[in-house]
C-alpha cells in the first residue's frame, strides 16, 4: 500500500527555545534542541494514498458568487482536479522540469525586453515566452462564463490575453469541456485588424495582430519557448464572472493550439497590460484582485477575488502592502522590490537587497533567488535544521532531508521583507519543504537558485500558499496576509 504524508500545521511561530523534534524509530527516540526562536511546526502525519485519490477525481466545474461589489471565484490546484496519479516522485520531477522550462522562458524574454525595449518590434522568433511555458505547472484553474457558457482556464498573472480553444479547430490539444464554438454565441464578433485593440496585441504578446486572410479579422500569435503556442482571432464576447458581465471582452479564439495545457480549455491572463482581464474589467472591478492559493495536500478550495473589498477576506494577520514597481520595459509583470530575506529570525545579508526587482508569479512554482542570496539561505538553513539525514538533490533542490523517521519537525520560519514600508511575506509552513518520495525520505527545502546574478528573482505559488495576496494595480501595491484557503 502507497502512503503519503498531509502536512498539517499545528501552531506557528512558536516563541520558544526548547521545542523538540521527535524520532521515533525501533531502536530509540532521540530529542534534539535547537536555539532558534522562529519556527514553525510541520506534522507528517500518514494518510492512505489510494483513498485520497479517489475524493480527488474531478472538480470542473468551479464554484463562484457575488457579495457586495466583488466576485468570488472558487481556486483549485489542478493536480486535486484530476484522477489519480500513478507515481508520486515521477510526476514531481516532472512538474519541476516544467517548473524549469517556465522559469527559463520568463528570463530569457525579460533579457530580450531589456536588451531591445519595447518600441523596437520583436519577430516571433525572439520570443520565447509570454506566459508559462508548459501550462502544467500554472495550476490554479476557475470557471468563467464566455458566450453563454461556462468554461475551466487556467490563472496566470505572468500573460495578458486570455484565450480558449476554438471551433473550427486547425489543431487543438484534448481538452475536458467541449470546444468554445462561435457560432453558437450570438454575442461573439471578431476584432478588426484595424483597430486600437488589434494593436494592443504587441504590448499583451510580444507579437503584433496582423490581418486575417479576411483581412477584416485580427490574427493573434502567442508563443512559448518550449514549443506551445496558440494562434487564431482576436474577438469580443460576454464574459460573466460570477454574476458580473463584462461586456465585449476581449480574446483569443484559438484555432491551432499545442502545449501541455492539461486539459483545460484555455488560459486567463491577469497581467498588467492593456488586454488583460485586469485591465478590461477596470471599470467593475477597479483594477483589484486578489487570491488565496490552497495547498494541493490538503485538497482545500481557494479562492480569486476580483474588487476591493477587504471584508470578503479572512486574513488572521494584518495585512502588508508594498508599492509595486512599474517597469515600462516589461508592462505585463508584477515587480517587487527585494529588500531582506530572513530565516528563522535570523536576516540574510546580501549588496543586492533593496536594489533589484523580484517577480511576483502565480504560474511558477518554486522559488528563485539570485545565487548569492540562495547560498546565504541554505548555508543558514542547514545551521538551524541541523541533525536531519541528509538526502540527495532532486531535480532543481539541492538541500534535501530523509525524515522518514520523524512523526514532526521544527522549520525555520522563511520571510521577505519588501519596500521601504517593509512589507512581510511570511511563507506558511506547507510552502517551505518539497516531498520528492511520499515516504517522506526525500524532502527538500522548497526553493531553488537561480543560474546567474542577472537573473530576475521570481516568487513562486510554492511559497504563496495559504496566504491573501491582495494585488492593486490601482493604487499600485500588492498586500500579503495569512489565510487558511477556503471558499466559503
Ligand atoms: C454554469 O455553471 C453554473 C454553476 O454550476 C450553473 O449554475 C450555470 O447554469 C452554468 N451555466 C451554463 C450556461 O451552463
Ligand atoms: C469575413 O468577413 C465578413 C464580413 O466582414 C463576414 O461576413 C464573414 O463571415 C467573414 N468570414 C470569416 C471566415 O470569418
Ligand atoms: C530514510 O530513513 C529511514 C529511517 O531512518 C531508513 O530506514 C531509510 O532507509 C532511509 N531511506 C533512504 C532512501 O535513505
Ligand atoms: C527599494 O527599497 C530600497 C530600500 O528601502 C530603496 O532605497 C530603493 O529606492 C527602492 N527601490 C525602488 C525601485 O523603489
Amino acid at each position: 500500500m502507497i502512503f503519503f504524508f498531509t502536512l498539517l500545521i499545528l501552531h506557528a511561530a512558536q516563541p520558544t527555545t526548547t521545542a523538540a523534534a521527535t524520532i521515533t524509530t525501533n531502536a530509540a527516540t532521540i530529542t534534539s534542541l535547537h536555539g532558534y526562536g522562529d519556527t514553525q511546526v510541520l506534522a507528517l502525519k500518514k494518510l492512505n494514498w489510494a483513498q485520497q485519490q479517489t475524493v480527488t477525481a474531478n472538480c470542473f466545474i468551479q464554484r463562484s458568487r457575488s457579495e457586495k461589489n466583488a466576485i468570488i471565484l472558487e481556486l483549485h490546484n489542478r493536480d486535486y482536479c484530476y484522477g489519480p496519479r500513478s507515481d508520486w516522485n515521477k510526476k514531481v520531477l516532472k512538474n519541476l522540469l516544467s517548473d524549469q522550462i517556465r522559469v527559463d522562458s520568463l528570463q530569457s524574454r525579460i533579457k530580450i525586453l531589456i536588451s531591445k525595449g519595447l518600441n523596437q518590434e520583436l519577430s516571433n522568433a525572439q520570443i520565447p515566452l509570454v506566459s508559462g511555458a508548459k501550462l502544467q505547472t500554472l495550476n490554479y484553474i476557475v470557471t468563467v462564463g464566455l458566450g453563454g457558457r461556462n468554461i475551466t482556464l487556467i490563472v496566470d498573472t505572468g500573460s495578458d490575453l486570455t484565450w480558449v480553444q476554438c471551433e473550427p479547430c486547425g489543431a487543438c490539444y484534448n481538452q475536458q469541456e467541449p470546444l468554445f464554438n462561435p457560432s453558437k454565441s450570438p454575442s461573439y464578433k471578431p476584432v478588426l485588424c484595424k483597430s486600437t485593440t488589434c494593436e494592443n496585441l504587441a504590448s499583451a504578446t510580444g507579437t503584433s495582430g496582423v490581418c486575417g486572410f479576411n483581412s477584416s479579422t485580427c490574427n493573434y500569435y502567442v508563443s512559448y519557448g518550449d514549443g506551445s503556442y496558440t494562434r487564431g482571432d482576436l474577438a469580443n464576447d460576454n464574459l460573466v464572472l460570477g454574476t458580473t458581465l463584462v461586456q465585449d471582452f476581449v480574446f483569443g479564439c484559438g484555432r491551432v493550439n499545442d502545449g501541455l495545457f492539461g486539459g483545460v480549455s484555455g488560459l486567463m491572463g491577469l497581467g498588467r497590460s492593456a488586454l488583460s482581464v485586469v485591465s478590461q474589467t477596470y471599470g467593475v472591478f477597479e483594477g483589484v484582485f486578489s487570491y488565496c492559493l490552497p495547498s494541493v495536500t490538503n485538497g482545500g478550495s481557494g479562492s480569486l477575488i476580483l474588487g476591493d473589498d477587504t471584508s470578503l477576506y479572512k486574513n488572521f494577520t494584518p495585512f502588508s502592502y508594498t508599492n509595486l514597481i512599474s517597469n515600462t520595459m516589461m508592462p505585463t509583470f508584477y515587480f517587487l522590490n527585494l529588500t531582506g530575506i530572513s530565516i528563522g529570525g535570523v536576516s540574510l545579508q546580501d549588496s543586492g537587497f533593496g536594489k533589484n526587482e523580484m517577480l511576483i508569479d502565480s504560474g511558477t512554482v518554486i522559488t528563485r533567488l539570485k545565487p548569492a542570496v540562495y547560498n546565504a539561505l541554505k548555508t543558514e538553513f542547514l545551521k538551524q535544521f541541523s541533525g536531519y539525514p541528509k538526502a540527495p538533490a532532486f531535480s532543481i533542490l539541492d538541500t534535501c532531508f530523509n525524515l522518514s523517521a520523524y512523526e514532526q519537525v521544527e522549520i525555520p520560519t522563511l520571510k521577505m521583507h519588501f519596500g521601504m514600508d517593509d512589507a512581510t511575506l511570511t511563507v506558511d509552513v506547507t510552502g517551505m519543504l518539497y516531498f520528492a518520495k511520499a515516504d517522506a525520505s526525500q524532502v527538500c527545502l522548497a526553493i531553488a537558485g537561480l543560474s546567474d546574478e542577472e537573473e530576475i528573482g521570481i516568487i513562486g505559488n510554492y511559497q504563496q500558499k495559504n496566504t491573501r495576496v491582495v494585488y492593486n494595480t490601482k493604487a499600485s501595491t500588492l498586500g500579503f496576509a495569512k489565510e487558511t484557503c477556503s471558499l466559503d
